[in-house]
């Protein structure tokens, strides 16, 4: 039965969690008076459009419309329901939920304990089993891993037993109910009702949380056929996304940083090594919880270097990146993970691939380089396009200039070339960019701003003649300097003028970039101003008519104000002629 809260208490809860506090831990919010800004978590963008109002308590992304109080941004964040994201809240605040929700909220609470400590005895009774008789060929197994008895004992390691209800029958013995095996994920029900072990003949390693708590087994198989690891489900206890095997080790290393790896394996390994800043996630992709949970520190991305590692390292990068976490990139020599790597070189010489360890931008250009054949031209253009859109993406102007000389040295193409792809990358994002704020311009402009209007008609028709020669040729004649109103429109229109008059080479937007430079946001603002037009002159014909009106209704105006009657007559009567 679902819970009913009080409007009071609901009220009391939102009160008692500060939305600001509360988004904080989600998103890095910059302040400004009472509200805040972010970038969405809700979508991706780059540029922040999400409000946090203080006063109000309230959020809202401009964006993708996402928005209301602290109870749905915990829905939306944490992805859960109205009365789980309430219960959230209140234990976040320490409020405790009233009758069959403070019951529901202790029963819970109970499980949560009862489990543990079956998993605890689980973890105890794989172990006996891998240091019985049956467990030889296991611990042989292991041994010739290279883990040693001390590794196996300190991360727990076991074994389960090959039979059906090796481990229910211990458990049972305990005195814990077979419901509870099962919601813990130790064993299984099937359809007919039958209740066994799930994990058979496999060696077990407990995951264990930053508290103590045995959460979850992985369970890795020693032969035969079957997925090379089966791992227990979620469960009440055990959420895969925000935990990290080792975590609760690593934590302690007071290395200052975590090395996120792929598998089990190579955490032990590490550990053994002494290196014991591993962490991994447990046969998810990484997630952003998880990501969070080491972000604060330098983080050491080592993945295998396969097609599906590389991926899942660009993947973390990213995650990362919204945590602004220090990232480097660990890559492993001759496709090995890292159990394998350490195993053959031993733990110093992987302190020394951290020390080589790469940034992120640096991985990536190495892998654009990998992978082309530079006699080849058009692999050439193509991976110089990529490396373009890699540049341009850092804002440090000397760390982008450290790139372009490290690609240069490396491809034979020149720095200066290299150079001027960025730019040009550069000066289509500016226009998209802008494009987006046009788009909410015009918006208000519709609703009869006088200026407005008319600066949007000058940008659309200034980015019409600029989009092409024939349209310039068409309405040169009929308009100067003095038909627009804004100076960087006149500025504009007349570098446009020059580019074709003087027959400039490159594209008339890069021209008009590079003629006024410190006014990238207004140039692009007048290039973006109209997009994906088919025909161009029909467009700018349009785009002209509308001008045409503006310059007559100043005129008229001004005539007006100034009771210049034949002037105004003159006017009218043009205007009819044409009419
Ligand atoms: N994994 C999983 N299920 C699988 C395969 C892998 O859950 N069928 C997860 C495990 O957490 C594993 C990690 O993905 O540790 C990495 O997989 P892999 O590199 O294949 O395993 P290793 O840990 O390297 O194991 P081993 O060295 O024993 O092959
Ligand atoms: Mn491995």
């Amino acid at each position: 039965m679902a819970a009913f809260y009080s409007d009071e208490l609901v009220s009391e809860i939102v009160a008692a969690n500060d939305i600001v506090d509360i988004v904080s831990a989600y998103v890095r919010l910059k302040r400004s008076g009472s509200s805040y800004m972010g970038c969405c978590p809700f979508h991706r963008e780059k540029t922040p459009s999400f409000h946090v109002s203080a006063d109000k308590q309230l959020y809202h992304c401009f964006g993708c419309g996402a928005g209301g109080s602290v109870i749905q941004f915990i829905m939306n964040a944490e992805g859960l329901d109205f009365p789980d994201a309430l219960r959230f809240l209140a234990d976040r605040a320490g409020i405790r939920l009233p009758e069959d929700g403070g019951n529901a909220n202790e029963e819970r609470h109970s499980r949560k304990k009862q489990i543990y400590a079956m998993n605890r005895d689980a973890a105890r009774f794989f172990r006996e089993c891998l240091l019985s008789p049956e467990g030889e060929a296991a611990q042989t197994y292991l041994t010739k891993r290279g883990l040693s008895g001390k590794t196996i004992a300190a991360f727990g390691i076991g074994l389960s037993p090959s039979g059906w209800d090796g481990l229910l029958k211990h458990l049972q013995k305990k005195g814990y109910d077979r419901s509870l095996m099962v919601e813990a994920g130790l064993c299984v029900q099937n359809e007919k009702g039958h209740t066994y072990d799930r994990f058979r003949s496999r060696v077990m390693f407990p995951i264990i949380d930053v508290r103590g708590n045995i959460i979850g087994f992985g369970g890795r198989i020693l032969s035969g056929d079957g997925a090379k690891y089966m791992n227990s489900p979620e469960s009440i206890v055990y959420d895969k996304g925000k935990n990290l095997f080792a975590l609760n080790i690593a934590k302690k290393s007071g290395r200052g940083y975590y090395i996120l790896v792929e598998g089990y394996m190579d955490v032990i390994s590490l550990h053994q090594a002494g290196i014991n800043a591993a962490v991994a996630g447990c046969g998810t992709a990484l997630t952003r919880e998880q990501a969070r949970l080491i972000a604060k520190s330098p983080v050491y991305l080592c993945y295998d270097s396969d097609e599906a590692g590389m991926k899942a390292c660009e993947r973390a990068a990213e995650i990362f990146k919204e945590f602004e976490t220090k990232l480097r990139v660990v890559t492993i020599p001759d496709g090995k993970d890292a159990d394998e790597f350490i195993k053959k070189h031993g733990g110093e010489a992987f302190e020394e691939l951290l020390k080589k360890a790469k940034t992120v931008t640096e991985h990536r250009l190495d892998m654009l380089l990998r992978d082309v054949d530079l006699n080849d031209a058009s692999q050439k253009i193509e991976m110089m396009g990529k490396a373009a859109k890699l540049f341009s993406g850092i804002s440090n102007a000397v760390e982008r200039e450290i790139y372009i000389e490290r690609l240069a040295a490396k491809s034979g193409i020149s720095a200066q070339s290299i150079n001027s792809e960025v730019r040009k990358v550069n000066a289509k994002n500016i226009r998209k960019e802008v494009s987006g704020e046009l788009r909410k311009t015009v918006g208000t402009a519709q609703g009869g701003q006088k200026p407005r209007r008319r600066s949007l008609a000058e940008a659309s028709l200034l980015s019409m003649l600029a989009e092409s020669e024939k349209v310039y040729l068409k309405f040169a004649d009929e308009f100067t300097p003095d038909s627009f109103s804004e100076d960087i429109h006149k500025q504009i229109f007349n570098h446009i003028c020059t580019y074709y008059k003087e027959s400039i080479g490159g594209s008339c937007a890069d021209y008009l970039l590079k003629a006024l430079p410190g006014n990238e946001k207004e140039v692009s603002t007048v290039l973006m101003a109209v997009q994906n037009v088919e025909n161009e002159m029909q467009a700018a014909h349009d785009f002209a008519e509308v001008l045409r009106n503006e310059i007559f209704d100043e005129k008229l105006q001004k005539a007006q104000s100034e009771g210049d009657i034949a002037l105004i007559s003159e006017l009218l009567k043009s205007k009819k002629q044409k009419g």
